[in-house]
């Protein structure tokens, strides 16, 4: 509750874990006042992936202009920020340091409270921020480029992992397999878009882990089926030879590839949501924005009673608005944040957002 003499406080919130800078203002009542985001999109494409150093350089660039922007957009001034929020990991190392040490030394400027933010925290309650937001507690599936994650959450703070990725992550399994049919980084979209075309049935490709009894995953036996099949249409014997293969089974192969993913996806989460006995089942990170993913968890959930809820599609791959929202709602939680002053950075480029539940 806010009054008159109790008004919601503005959080200014800064994300620079990969190849996306993000801007964004939120307040302790949950609204966005503004946001600008950039993606590095264009300038990794040539290299077929993230380039770190690169990344790291181009954020220095962008965090200025993009924070211009985002106060121009809420109409207010650096004067009335309340906090600043920031990505200390997981990312990349560089990536990271330009943002914190950014936010950091403005925040120390100004006599302002930095809240560290991880970067699941803001993927897991950027869902939060849609019109029709989930209550908790709920079960949530965090499917990024770097992490594939179940995850029991009762509420801010309160998380508890219950099952994860044995190996490569699910966004990663997409770019990675994407990559090896010839498509353009990022790889997820442009294999999903091919897809679309293709017969998801053609290729018999497996479904690993699917009855393992638990929650955990494995991607790279699929990204190896996915080889070896493209091995066989292109007639090769070597994976280092240069592989040619029609466009057909191209789409057959990406559909047949992105079906066995989001089977599992979809059988492990929902199994999980029951488990925990949730009626909500929340997925975020960038591989929600996946059509399929979001049709067939919303078709099998609908059957067992269980709503699931997914961030605006512009949400879903990394962005400001839901690390300044996470650091908002961690102020709302503790307003003694706002007195603290403790400006020694601590990036931490692999971290974890919570421990084994062990119930499952
Ligand atoms: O959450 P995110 O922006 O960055 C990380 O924190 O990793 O997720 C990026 C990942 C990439 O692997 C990208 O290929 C994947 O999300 N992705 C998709 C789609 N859109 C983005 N994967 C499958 N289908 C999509 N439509
Ligand atoms: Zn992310």
């Amino acid at each position: 509750m806010t009054s008159a003499a109790n008004p919601p406080k503005i959080v200014l919130g800064f994300e620079s874990s990969c190849d996306e800078t993000g801007v964004a203002l939120c307040t302790t009542d949950g609204r966005i006042l503004g946001q600008a985001l950039y993606s590095q999109i264009a300038m990794h494409k040539d290299y077929g992936g993230v380039v770190p150093e690169l990344a790291s350089r181009d954020h220095i660039r962008r965090l200025i202009p993009l924070m211009d922007e985002t106060f121009a957009q809420a109409g207010i001034s650096i004067t009335e920020v309340d906090a600043i929020a920031v990505t200390t990991g997981p990312g990349l190392p560089g990536a990271l340091m330009a943002g914190c040490a950014f936010a950091y030394s403005l925040a120390m400027g100004l006599d302002l409270p930095v809240i560290p933010v991880h970067h699941l925290e803001g993927h897991l309650l950027s869902p939060l921020l849609s019109i029709n937001p989930p209550a908790f507690p709920f079960t949530a599936l965090l499917v990024s480029g770097g992490h594939t994650q179940l995850m029991g959450v009762e509420g801010l703070g309160k998380y508890a992992l219950l099952g994860e990725t044995l190996d490569d992550a699910a966004g990663e399994a997409f770019d990675k397999t994407a990559k090896m049919i010839g498509l353009p980084y990022p790889g997820g979209p442009a294999l999903s878009k091919l897809a679309e075309n293709g017969n998801p049935e053609r290729f018999k490709l497996p479904r690993p882990m699917l009855h393992s009894g638990d929650y955990m995953f494995s991607f790279s036996g699929l990204k190896t089926a996915v080889l070896t099949t493209a091995m066989k249409l292109a007639g090769v014997k070597r994976p280092s030879e240069t592989m040619v293969i029609g466009d057909a089974d191209k789409a057959d192969l990406a559909a047949s590839f992105q079906a066995a993913i989001v089977e599992t996806l979809v059988k492990k989460a929902l199994a999980a949501c029951l488990h925990q006995d949730h009626k909500r089942l929340v997925v975020a990170g960038g591989v929600g924005a996946n059509t399929l993913l979001r049709e067939q968890l919303v078709k099998a959930a609908h059957k067992r009673g269980i709503d699931v809820y997914f961030p605006e599609l512009s949400l879903c791959t990394d962005n400001g608005a839901m690390i300044a929202f996470a650091g908002a709602m961690q102020l709302r939680e503790k307003p003694e944040l706002l007195n603290s002053r403790d400006y020694s950075m601590h990036t931490q480029p692999r971290c974890e957002l919570a421990a084994p539940s062990g119930n499952c």
